[in-house]
């Protein structure tokens, strides 16, 4: 007769092609699947920062030699994570994209969201039909299929900062793709920078929400990013972590995407903030100033339009440098993605 007792020795007995018998049968062990009582994690990437100054030679090669519609759909240049095969984090991936004067990179849509850090130049994002301006350090919304093209009409070429959610939707398999029809521009349906007009001041339409999972407003400028950080400095300036304001959906008050999350801070220069770490990872974009971050004990050095990587439940602190402009940074953050789950951790020094 077959015991419980009898099929623990059997175990424990077990001839030597027991663990390829397993395999044969799609079944691993968990005693011995790696990491199964690991009492926290363990990054998926490393701390690194991607230099304007190194990338800027290398896109402009890209804006004399790469055709925007015939060669590459986009001219954008992401950013890999030295621990990775591909993406910035193991959530999202972020880089700089190029719109010479002139160009026009046509209408699509995807389900990764997109946010969009204007850097340089000057030019419209049409999203659904409303083209939004870009003008430098504003943040730009191309929501998760939400038709969007680029254009650039001006003298200067465009460059701003991407961030999607692209390896988190692909992990889910949940990526869809589609050109615009002729995989021409869309045209426009309403005005210029609509969406700011109507939710643009905090205050919402009366009437129905929109009921869409992400912010309603496209654009957040950066004029008045400056101005709210420079007001909370004045009247209730944290000292520890500088100042820090979130993006959020005016009707909500949650994250712009469902998926991402954005915040701007400001750091006095000289400034150290205090020691954190958290369960999301975090994309910085330095968008004024320069200084340097200790991650995971190491230091990292950054200017202006440099961003860097903070990955998850990675110790790190941000440094303004003595005599530089004071900092502002943006982040893009995968926490919406934890949040909802209860996996979400964060701890201060
Ligand atoms: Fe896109």
């Amino acid at each position: 007769m077959t015991t419980v007792e009898n099929r623990i020795d059997s175990l424990a007995d077990s001839p030597a092609d027991f663990y390829e018998r397993l395999a044969g049968a799609h079944v691993v062990p968990l005693w011995r699947v790696p990491g199964t009582d690991a009492p926290e994690p363990e990054p998926a990437e490393v701390p690194h920062v991607w230099r304007w100054r190194e990338l800027i030679p290398l896109m402009e090669e890209a804006g004399r030699t790469i055709d925007l519609g015939s060669e590459a759909e986009r001219r954008a240049l992401n950013g890999v994570n030295p621990a990775r095969r591909w993406g910035t984090t193991h959530t999202m991936v972020a880089g700089y994209q190029l719109v010479l004067p002139g160009e026009e990179a046509t209408a699509h849509r995807h389900t990764p969201a997109a946010v969009r850090l204007m850097l340089a130049g000057r030019g419209h994002t049409t999203v659904e039909g409303e083209p939004v301006l870009m003008e430098p350090g504003d943040l730009v919304l191309t929501p998760g299929w939400n038709w969007h093209d680029h254009r650039n009409a001006g003298d200067e070429p465009m460059i701003w900062l991407d961030g999607l959610d692209v390896p988190f939707v692909r992990g889910l398999n949940a990526q869809f793709y589609e050109d615009f029809e002729d995989k021409r521009m869309q045209p426009a349906r309403v005005a210029e920078d609509d969406s700011v007009a109507r939710y643009g001041a905090g205050i919402v339409p009366a009437g129905p929400r929109t009921g869409r999972a992400h912010s309603p407003l496209m654009k957040y400028s950066y004029a008045a990013t400056l101005e709210s950080l420079e007001r909370l400095r004045e009247s209730e300036g944290d000292p520890e972590h500088g100042v820090t304001v979130e993006y959020t959906d005016p009707q909500t008050g949650g994250p712009v995407m469902p998926t991402l999350g954005c915040a701007a801070q400001l750091l006095p220069a000289g400034r150290r903030t205090r020691r954190r770490r958290h369960t999301s990872s975090t994309v910085f974009c330095v968008t004024r100033g320069s200084g340097h971050s200790v991650i995971g004990g190491r230091r990292y050095d950054w200017e202006q339009n440099d961003f860097f990587v903070v990955p998850s439940w990675t110790w790190y602190e941000h440094v303004a440098a003595d005599g530089s402009p004071d900092v502002t940074l943006f982040a893009m953050s995968d926490r919406p993605m934890l949040e909802p789950f209860g996996l979400y951790r964060e701890q201060l020094a």
